[in-house]
Parts: structure tokens; sequence; C-alpha cells
């Protein structure tokens, strides 16, 4: 008789951990209803409004001067490109493990994304593919704190100012990331964030833009600079799209900040305690965590599967059945990002520059960690201790039930994201 779940056994956990996610109470309802009954619902010209107080929340919490609100991580990715002047023929280096906005950001910004490879150890972007990527059109690197993790801000700013590069960092999935104490997003000229509702602040839909550059204001509406010495007026302005919060939202993230510190706290602690029992585990393995990392804000909790320890038993297939356990796995973001059609298939103005031709990009370590490598849990996995002993009671399963495992059942198609 079958022992495991993907065979027909009884599941460790049946119905999957609850996501129990978004968390609120009537702190956010009270929120709620004063924008409601304020009557003033957009964030306009209103400096004592939620959003204005989420801003400057959110700017202490990163340890920035300015924080500005916008309607996603998207826009707020796109509005840093953009008020940075980058702009058409320019090149922006991007990590191939990322999240589509990244590099699509980078297009709708009119310039040409640069897909470099990672460092097989961190998952992050490697410093040495980044130099060598370096040409006479690049402007900025955009590195990702993939997953949560950092990537190497050491390195990364020392070849910014080398080559008089801007960078803008995508926080999107690293809310309370430190690297040598100091959160992710006041590195760079710019730090982008995501309140997206996967993300681990939320209000739904949102993103902010984390900066210290006094001389750029970013209004949303319109884009304009002023001068160091400005008498108030802006030089000149670019036009934008509506990237405003509104007040509705900017009260749940308002709201939701006051929780933020803990459930970091809370995740972290359950990430470690995985990680240490995860040694106990053969053929998986977690990311190598560099000494300068201070904190990781986890979004994703991502391990290395080995395969050759694991009877050869290919990965997709140890995901299917962690999944038919009951924990909600996947590969995080499935392919390196270049091989999305949207780059594979563009027939567009934006890539008229020469070496924007996608089809000939390989970036080996993206291909190979997604390929046979990468296993990804969603964070709120980790809000709880309960939830982390059911994952590795599964994992524990699947290997003492190994050679029911290895047989020979058809492949289910592996879902990207693991929520
Ligand atoms: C790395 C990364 N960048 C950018 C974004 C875009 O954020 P949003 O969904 O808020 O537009 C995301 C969101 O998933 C992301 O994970």
């Amino acid at each position: 008789m079958a022992i495991l779940a993907i065979n027909g056994g009884k599941p460790v956990s049946p119905g999957g951990i609850k996501p129990n996610w978004p968390i609120y109470d009537k702190t956010e309802k009270k929120a709620l209803i004063e924008v409601l009954e304020s009557g003033r619902w957009c964030n306009r010209a209103n400096p004592d409004g939620k959003v204005a107080q989420a801003e400057k929340a959110f700017a202490k919490f990163v340890g920035t001067k300015y924080a500005k609100v916008v309607s996603s991580g998207t826009t707020a990715l796109e509005l840093a490109l953009r008020s940075c002047d980058i702009s058409y023929g320019d090149e922006v280096i991007v990590p191939a493990v990322t999240f589509l906005a990244t590099a699509s950001s980078v297009i709708t910004s009119g310039a040409v994304p640069i897909f470099v490879d990672i460092d097989p150890e961190t998952y992050q972007i490697s410093p040495d593919a980044i130099e060598e990527a370096i040409t006479e059109r690049t402007r900025a690197i955009l590195p990702v704190h993939y997953g949560g993790y950092p990537a190497d801000m050491d390195r990364i700013m020392e070849i910014a100012r080398k080559h008089e590069l801007l960078v803008i960092e995508d926080c999107a999935e690293a809310h309370g990331t430190e690297w040598r104490e100091k959160s992710v997003g006041t590195f760079g000229n710019f730090g982008c964030f995501s309140f997206q509702m996967a993300k681990t602040l939320t209000c739904g839909e949102g993103g902010a833009i984390t900066y210290n550059d006094g001389t750029i204001d970013i209004n949303c509406f319109s884009l304009s600079r002023m001068p160091e010495n400005s008498n108030g007026e802006a030089t000149y302005y670019l036009p934008a799209g509506n990237w405003r919060m509104s007040e509705f939202a900017g009260a749940i993230l308002l709201s939701q900040l006051s929780r933020l510190e803990k459930q970091i706290e809370a995740r972290q602690k359950n990430a470690e305690y995985f990680i240490q029992e995860l040694q106990k585990i053969e053929g998986l393995s977690s990311l190598k965590k560099d000494a300068r990392i201070t904190r990781i804000g986890y979004f994703f909790l991502l391990s290395k599967y080995n395969a050759s320890k694991w009877n050869d038993i290919p990965r997709d297939r140890f995901i299917e059945a962690l999944k038919a356990e009951g924990v909600q796995c996947g590969t995080a973001h499935n392919d390196p990002q270049y091989l999305n059609p949207l780059f594979q298939k563009i027939k567009s103005a934006y890539l008229t520059v020469p070496g924007a031709d996608y089809s000939t990009v390989h970036c080996p370590e993206a291909e190979r960690i997604y390929e046979m490598e990468v296993v990804a849990m969603p964070n709120y996995v980790l809000m709880k201790k309960e939830n982390v002993d059911i994952v590795l009671s599964a994992i524990h399963k699947l290997r003492d039930n190994i050679a029911e495992l290895k047989s020979n059942h058809s492949q289910p198609k592996i879902t990207a994201h693991p929520v």
C-alpha cells in the first residue's frame, strides 16, 4: 500500500498549510472607516493623510530620508528609472533570476535590460557578471534582493562607483533585509519595494521608492527634478502615468507597518530553525549566508535540492511529492527572465540596441537552478513553527520512503509559484 501522498497515501498535512495571510484586525477596520468618513480618499495635496504618514513611517523603517509611496512595485521601479533620466538606448544590468517586473520596467522606461547570471551559492546577481556586462551604454545596475536574501552590496556599490553607474535596488521581496546592519533600499540611488498581497508588507497593491537625494522630487504624476539651490521651481517635467496610492490602501499600509517588525522577527526565527534542521537531511541545503548579512526579511524560503543524493530522483518529482503531502512549494520564479516570451519574441522599437537579442542570452547558473535545484516555499510557512514542523515531517517522510518516491509515475507539470 502506498505511503506517500503522491501515490495515494495519507498526506502529512491534509488540505495543506493554511496561509493565514494577510493578517488584520480592528486597527485596519478603524483606519479604513476614518478615511471613508474624512471624505479625502485621494492622497494628493493631503500632507496629513494616511499615505503621507505611511511614507514617513516607511522611510524611518528603511532608514532613508524619503519614501514615496506609489501604486505598485512595478511603478516604483519605472519611476525610479525615469527619474534618473534612464531612457532610450541606455542599458540597465539586471539579474536573470527575478520576477518579470524588474526587467519589464526597464523596457517601459525605454531602456534595454541586460541580463546577467547569478552567484550559485547565494542565488543573487553575480558582481563578476555585472562587471563583464558593462558597456559604454550602461547607465545603471538594478540588483534584486531575490527571495529576501541581499545581493552583495559592497561589490555592487564598488563597481557602480568605479564605472559611474546608478544603482536602483529592487527590494520588492526584501522588507527588513539588512546588509551590515543597514536595510536594503538605502545603498543605491533608489530602493523599490512592493506591497502587493503576497509581500511581507502589504496593502493589497502598492509600492514605495526610498531615497536620500532631496534634489529629486517624485510626485507620481509628472516627474520633476529640482536644482540643488532651487527656489522651489522645477526645472523640467517628464510625463508619467498617475501612479498614486489611494488613502484607503494607505490606511491599510500604515496599520500593517505597525506589525511588520514582529512578523520579520518571527519569520527569521522560524527560518533559522528550518535551516538548522535541514542540515540533518541529506540532499537538501540552504543558501550560503554571507557573514555581512545581518537580517533576512524572508519572502521565499529557498533551498537547494541535490538529485544525486536522492537516488537521481528529479527535483520536479520531489516538489510534486512535497505538494501532495500538503506543503506548498515550487520554483519561485519559473525561468530565467530572458526566456520569457516577452523577451524571446519581442519585436519592438524599444530594442534597437545591438546586443539586445535575447535569443542568444545564456546564463548557465540561472538555467541550472531552475531546471534542477531550487525549491522555494512561500513566506507564510515561516509565520509559525508548527508550519515548519509540517514541512520537515513531509521532507523526512519522502526521505524515509525514497524507494517509493523513485517508483515510476508520470511526471505532473510543475507550477512556478508556490502560492
Ligand atoms: C523582484 C520583484 N520586483 C518587482 C515586483 C513587482 O511588484 P508589484 O507586483 O507590486 O508590481 C515583484 C513582485 O512580485 C518582485 O517580486
